[in-house]
This record gives C-alpha cells, sequence and structure tokens, in this order.
C-alpha cells in the first residue's frame, strides 16, 4: 500500500523517479507526487489527485535535479486529494517527506508537540515532518538528529524518506513495519518500495530492517540504529528480468497473467521435483511438518481461499488435521492452539501487515513457521523459519491469480512430500508430476474458450448488480474465491455460498434473473446435491450458469472443463471465474488491473 520511491545522484531523478512510481502504481493510485532537487536546479514539488499519468502531465520541463523522492498513495488518513498527497513539506518547507504506513501516535504527538502548526491536510504524515522540523529548527539539531528523534516518538508501521531543502545530497530513509529497500548504482543511489520499480535502473539491493535509519548520497549508504550504531550489511543481486514485468500486446496485466497459469504449474514441477521424479522440498520443512500435530494455514483474500483449495489435500497427505486462519482476525484472537503446531503463511505478496502480526506472535512463541510466497526476500519469507517460492513471476495486476493457483500447487508439493516421508501409501500413488501437466493442460483447453466465455458473460452478466457462486466440498471453496475476484474487479455483489446453505436464508435474495454460478467438480454424490441446489434457485426466477467437470457434465452446462485429480480441483475450476470476472470488469469499461478503492500489497493492519 502506497508505494515510495528516492534518488540521489542521478541527473535524471525526475525520469527515475516517475518510472519509479509507474511501476509502483498498483501499490496505490489515487493520488502521486515528487520532489525533487539539485545543486544546480531549484526545488520543485509537484502533486496530483488521481493516476501517475496525471501527475506526468502536470511535470514541466523544470522539474528537474540530481536527487528526489515520489510517491503513489493508498489514502488511509484522510480523501485523495492533492493537500493529502505526498510528499508532505514542513511549515517553512524545508522538510519534505514521503511515508507508507499508518503512525499510531499521530494525534498524541500532535497534541504534545505540535499544537501551534497548522496543517495542509489530514494525514499522519504532515505530522511526522512538522516534528522532525521543530526538532531540527527550534532545538537546533542537525536533519539526522532530527529524525531519529522524531523516529524514537513515532509509533506504528513506516517507510519514510525524508529529505532537507537545504541538502539536496542526502535522502534520509528509515523502516518499520512497512517494506522498504535500497538499490545500489553506479554514481547514484535510490531508495524504493520494492526492487520491481528499481531494475531498470540496477540489480544490486540492500535490505533495511525494521528500525534501522539509512543516509543515501550518490556514492555511499549508511545503516545505522536509531542511537546512530552503524551496521555493516551485505548487499545482494537480484535475478529480476525487466521483460516480467511488461504487459506486451496484453491489454490489461490480468489476462496476461491468467494465460501465465500453464507455465506457472510447468516451472513448479521443474523447480520442486529431482530428476528421479521424487519431490525436491527442503528436508526440514518436511520435518517439521511431520512433528508437528496441527498445520496452521495463516493468510488473507485470495491467499485465504488459496489455504482451503489445498486443505482437503494437505490433510490427506500428511495425516495432520489443517486449521485455517484469517490474518486480520488471528492478529488479536487467536484461538487455544494445538501442543506441536506449524504455521504455514500464504502471501503473493510477503508483506501482508495482518499476516505479519500473526508470524511476529508465532516467532514469540517459538514456533516453527513456513512462508509460501511469490516474492523472495519479501519480509514474510525473511521472518518465517523457513520459505518455499511459487515462482510465478511478478504479479501486477491487483487482482491475484497465477499466485492462487502457484500456491495451492506449491502445497502439492510440499503435501506429497510429507506424505512420502510418512510412508503414506496414497502419497506415493499420487502422481504429482502427471497430475499437474494434466491442470496445466485443462488450463489450457479452458484459455482456448475465452471468446465462448466473453459471450456468456456479456449475455447473462450484462447489468447484474448481484450475482451467487455455489458449490460444495472443494467447490465451495472455489466459490468463495471467485465470487472475490468477481466483486473486486467488475463491482458486482456476489456471495460465495455453499450450495446447500443457500436454502437456509439467502436464498430469499433471488430475484427474476439473479445469476447463480454454480460449481459443480466430478464428485457424482456431490454433483447430484449442488445441480438440487440449483433447481431450486431456478424455480424462484435465478439465471443459472453451471461449471462443470467433463465427468459430471451434461449437455445444457454452461462451461464444461477438463477433469483433474480431485486434490487440484480448486486450480483448473477457478480458471473460468477468473475468466468471467476479467471480462465483466472489461465489458463495464472498468479498469481491470487497478479497481477502485485497492492496492495490490496491502501494508497497512
Ligand atoms: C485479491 C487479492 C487479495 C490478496 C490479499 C492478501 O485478488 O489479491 O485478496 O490475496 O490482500 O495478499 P497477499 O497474498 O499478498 O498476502
Amino acid at each position: 500500500m502506497c508505494g515510495i520511491v528516492g534518488v540521489v545522484g542521478s541527473k535524471n531523478a525526475t525520469d527515475i523517479l516517475m518510472q519509479g512510481l509507474e511501476k509502483l502504481e498498483y501499490r496505490g493510485y489515487d493520488s502521486a507526487g515528487i520532489f525533487v532537487n539539485g545543486q544546480k536546479t531549484a526545488a520543485k514539488l509537484v502533486k496530483s489527485v488521481g493516476r501517475i499519468a496525471d501527475l506526468r502531465a502536470k511535470l514541466g520541463i523544470d522539474v528537474s535535479g540530481t536527487s528526489g523522492i515520489g510517491h503513489t498513495r493508498w489514502a488511509t488518513h484522510g480523501k485523495p486529494t492533492e493537500d493529502n498527497a505526498h510528499p508532505h513539506t514542513s511549515s517553512s518547507g524545508r522538510f519534505v517527506l514521503v511515508h507508507n504506513g499508518v503512525i499510531e501516535n499521530f494525534v498524541e504527538l500532535k497534541n504534545e508537540f505540535l499544537m501551534n502548526d497548522s496543517f495542509k491536510g489530514q494525514t499522519d504524515t504532515e505530522i511526522a515532518v512538522h516534528l522532525i522540523a521543530k526538532f531540527a529548527e527550534e532545538e537546533n539539531l542537525t536533519t539526522l538528529e532530527a529524525f531519529k528523534k522524531a523516529l524514537k516518538l513515532i509509533q506504528g508501521s513506516y517507510a519514510f524518506a525524508l529529505m532537507d531543502r537545504e541538502d539536496a545530497d542526502l535522502i534520509y530513509v528509515a523502516k518499520n513495519k512497512s517494506p522498504l529497500l535500497i538499490g545500489l548504482g553506479d554514481g547514484y543511489n535510490m531508495v524504493c518500495s520494492d526492487a520491481m520499480a528499481m531494475i531498470r535502473e540496477t540489480s544490486e539491493f540492500m535490505e533495511i530492517h525494521d528500525k534501522e535509519l539509512v543516509v543515501l548520497t550518490k556514492d555511499k549508504v549508511e545503516v545505522m540504529d536509531y542511537e546512530g550504531q552503524i551496521i555493516s550489511r551485505d548487499s545482494y543481486t537480484a535475478e529480476l528480468d525487466l521483460s516480467d514485468i511488461g504487459k506486451g500486446t496484453y491489454p490489461f496485466y490480468m489476462l496476461k497473467e491468467i494465460d501465465e497459469q500453464p507455465a506457472v504449474m510447468r516451472k513448479l514441477i521443474a523447480t520442486y521435483t529431482n530428476e528421479d521424479g521424487t519431490m525436491k522440498v527442503d528436508q526440514d520443512i518436511i520435518k517439521g511438518i511431520q512433528e508437528a500435530d496441527r498445520i496452521y494455514i495463516i493468510a488473507a483474500g485470495t491467499s485465504y481461499h488459496a489455504g482451503f483449495g489445498a486443505k482437503m489435500m494437505l490433510e490427506a497427505l500428511t495425516d495432520t488435521p489443517v486449521e485455517l486462519g484469517l490474518a486480520s482476525e488471528w492478529g488479536y484472537d487467536m484461538p487455544l492452539l494445538s501442543k506441536k503446531p506449524f504455521f504455514i503463511f500464504l502471501s503473493q505478496s510477503g508483506e501482508t501487515a495482518d499476516s505479519r502480526q500473526v508470524l511476529v506472535k508465532v516467532n514469540e512463541l517459538g514456533l516453527p513457521s513456513l512462508t509460501v510466497t511469490n516474492v523472495p526476500g519479501s519480509t514474510l519469507s525473511r521472518e518465517a523459519t523457513y520459505t518455499m517460492l511459487i515462482g510465478a513471476g511478478p504479479e501486477i495486476a491487483v487482482a491475484s491469480t497465477k499466485a492462487y493457483t502457484g500456491q495451492i500447487a506449491t502445497l502439492a508439493f510440499l503435501a506429497k512430500a510429507v506424505g512420502e516421508a510418512e510412508g503414506q501409501a496414497k502419497a506415493k500413488d499420487f502422481d504429482l508430476v502427471k497430475e499437474l501437466s494434466l491442470v496445466a493442460q485443462s488450463i489450457e483447453s479452458t484459455l482456448s474458450e475465452k471468446d465462448e466465455i466473453a459471450a456468456i458473460v456479456s449475455e447473462l452478466l450484462p447489468t447484474t448488480r448481484s450475482a451467487f457462486y455455489i458449490g460444495r466440498k472443494q467447490d465451495y471453496y472455489v466459490a468463495m474465491e471467485a465470487s472475490l475476484k468477481l466483486k473486486e474487479i467488475s463491482y458486482i455483489q456476489c456471495e460465495g455460498f455453499a450450495a446447500g446453505e443457500l436454502k437456509h436464508g439467502t436464498i430469499s435474495l433471488i430475484e427474476k434473473g439473479t445469476p447463480v454460478l454454480a460449481l459443480i467438480s466430478n464428485n457424482e454424490e456431490v454433483a447430484a446435491h449442488t445441480r438440487g441446489n440449483v433447481m431450486e434457485t431456478v424455480a424462484r426466477g435465478a439465471s443459472a450458469i453451471t461449471i462443470v467437470e467433463e465427468g459430471v457434465a451434461r449437455e445444457d452446462d454452461t462451461i464444461v472443463i477438463n477433469q483433474v485429480h480431485p486434490y487440484l480441483s480448486a486450480i483448473s475450476m477457478v480458471i473460468p471465474t477468473q475468466l468471467i470476472a476479467y471480462y465483466a470488469s472489461m465489458q463495464r469499461g472498468l479498469d481491470v488491473d487497478k479497481p477502485r478503492n485497492l492496492a495490490k500489497a496491502v501494508t497497512v493492519e
């Protein structure tokens, strides 16, 4: 949430900041701004409501310099207005600050230190920059000392980049809980919310840990704690590919990412199997799960649904009960745990603040944990005991698709590896390489029906305001994900429901023409019951759309998909629903990749 970029020592500071912000736009896109300074150029601050393109349209040629900071916002405190957009300045204009996170004690800080100050907007960030200025200007502290003093008082989450208008050669950076990374260049250095936004400039990075402060000049990076003790930190080279983050000829990233899923499945096979077909999964992770009496999967949103999609398979193959926890709830309401828990954190971004707060508690309890993520080096990956990477390539569209399917597939390798180590016959008999290859083929076959799915959407969901996805067992879990996807990008009110539960109250919402999308995978007993539930809704006026696996399909079904192993059906069954959401959004003329009110990495609790 919110993207930060900064550069010091480059002739093209404006260009680097704008390029960086464009790459970071998925993190928030309701307003944006940059501050640019230089020894030989006048400092300029430009802000705009709306997208990065709106900011770009406001830039004149005089906005140039050798250093600067930029920000793209996802509003938390105060509406998306120009006054609330970052960078924020102190009263005199000398100090300029960008921030990602939430300052929890900003009201207390304002009341204690800044009662006589007037503020342009409502943000917590403006309080922080006024506080720094107060310490520097009234107590005659250097910028570094004033920043340190403010950091010791500020509580909450933050990634800060601070500039002093009087010194164009320095950027001060600090972080706590929110992501931030240093990029090292030849004759310039950078700071950014994620590596992807810097890879055009550099592939050399340096981590910053919580409660660390960094002073950046064009040829020096000094990391220290809040007492000023210098910390030595090695840099690392990131294996990122610039071509991964383009959308090529696709109209939207989401469609590209949906299309990439067969390749993600095949890549996972290569990553997690040895040449002889045995599983290539870290023995310590396998042992950790073997020793556990319960697996707890903690996640949010789509990743939470992926956890459900893998639950049946994990329980069957590891012979260990699996419990799912919503990260935002478990941070403050953790239930009584089993005697030997093993925690799995599912997170595409690896940065979700809700998940992280649970991980912090898990670490305090000294319990083992695994993060399954798409982002190497992300916070959850660094802080969990173990990591398994999805390796799906950057997911840019806000609506997650390939990370969901990649998470379930990654957990399949884990489940099989543990099951085999336990000597489970079920695990040995489950030919995962073959079955996942069939899943990749099933996805390809569904993808070849895009035009038909687009036509179904334009016929059955043209102006609908509400809809239901229903299913039983695995299909119910897919229904939850399918409805989230439809809601978030098409703004159709949609509920994912256990098919049999509808008649216990919610069926009263069914009216003439309400679309009911039923997911029916190949389980004869369950299929018959779900079909019965569909008929109940049709009898009350619903328009039924059936998405059915081959083995139980009938001629009048709307979409028929190739049959796969029941452990993996949450992967193949979700594909038509991703396409339905995509076309519903596109046909309504919406910005598929950047739905309103949302952001990709949710780094606030
Ligand atoms: C929806 C979506 C979100 C995320 C959720 C958790 O398409 O992407 O629901 O799944 O915000 O994010 P991660 O997986 O990064 O922890």
